[in-house]
């Protein structure tokens, strides 16, 4: 169309998108120009502002490296990571759900730990934590065989990737659900940290008054055939950023039971903690995601 005015522009468009042949990307890219234009119509974008928004897409996959990703950290940021969890689970987002956010920091093949072992690999300073986790389906029955992959930061808010001074994989481990769906292991209290502030989130953040920390967390990802792989995170809830969290991710289902005991442990030591967790699995296909690092 040789266009008349910027109605015909957005017409054009989307008889355009309209002739993709796959539906369902012709129903996204439909909706995806329609809200765009429409975003540009709003907000009367102007030129320079137009040049800035190309060259910060660009920078954001610039930033992204084999051990960073900045596209993760920015649409965790904006809600929106949150918000396709939740319309994606507990049947639609009609009810509650284990599911939470990836993260930019899953590994795939941490090791295997037997039940009750540790993840600490090198000097982690920090109080012991003992956790207990059982993974049911929806109507409370036990899983057994489960895979279920741990991995959080350490108790000065760096994974392992992230921090040369940690051995490679500490505080990552892999484990099996017993028959009753049971899994245990020993590890440090891990506390909250900063997302990465030195690309364009951190920008946006500053321009914001926004603080860049996420509270306290503990990630699993749990693999059965048959049933939706779970992804989930669960929270201190004593962490100070537990109702302020800059990715958006903390729901009520996922506020953790965190159990401070001053009472020495059997090394001696005091204080330390206790987590038990109940994970809800989903009957579904199984489809591991593609780990955002190597
Ligand atoms: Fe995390």
């Amino acid at each position: 169309m040789i266009l008349k005015n910027d109605k015909d522009v957005t017409a054009d468009a989307l008889a355009v998108m309209a002739q993709t042949t796959d539906p369902r990307l012709r129903a996204i890219m439909v909706s995806l120009v329609k809200h765009l234009h429409g975003f540009v119509r709003d907000v009367a974008l102007t030129e320079a502002e137009f040049r800035a928004a190309t060259a910060v897409v660009n920078e954001i996959g610039k930033l992204t490296s084999d051990t960073h990703n900045e596209a993760v950290l920015m649409a965790g940021s904006l809600g929106v990571s949150s918000l396709v969890c939740l319309i994606n689970n507990g049947d639609n987002g009609n009810t509650e759900t284990s599911q939470s956010l990836l993260g930019p920091f899953w590994r795939l093949n941490s090791p295997e730990v037997e039940n009750g072992g540790t993840i600490v690999r090198s000097g982690t300073s920090g109080d012991p934590l003992f956790v207990t986790g059982r993974v049911v389906n929806r109507a409370g029955e036990p899983i057994a065989g489960a895979k279920v992959d741990v991995w959080h930061a350490s108790p000065v808010g760096l994974y392992e990737n992230q921090d040369p001074g940690q051995a490679d994989m500490n505080l990552r481990g892999k484990f099996t659900t017993d028959a009753q769906g049971r899994f245990r292991f020993r590890t440090v209290k891990m506390v909250g940290y900063p997302i990465p502030t030195d690309g364009v989130v951190g920008r946006l953040l500053a321009a914001q008054h926004r603080h860049p920390y996420r509270p306290a967390h503990l990630h699993t990802l749990i693999v059965k055939p048959g049933y939706k792989v779970l992804i989930s995170q669960v929270y201190d809830p004593t962490d100070p950023h537990i109702d302020s969290d800059v990715q958006f991710g903390v729901t009520k289902a996922l506020v953790g039971d965190f159990v401070r005991h001053d009472e020495p442990d059997p090394t001696g030591t005091a204080p330390w903690y206790s987590l038990d967790h109940t994970y809800v699995m989903e009957r579904g296909e199984t489809v591991l995601p593609k780990p955002p690092i190597k």
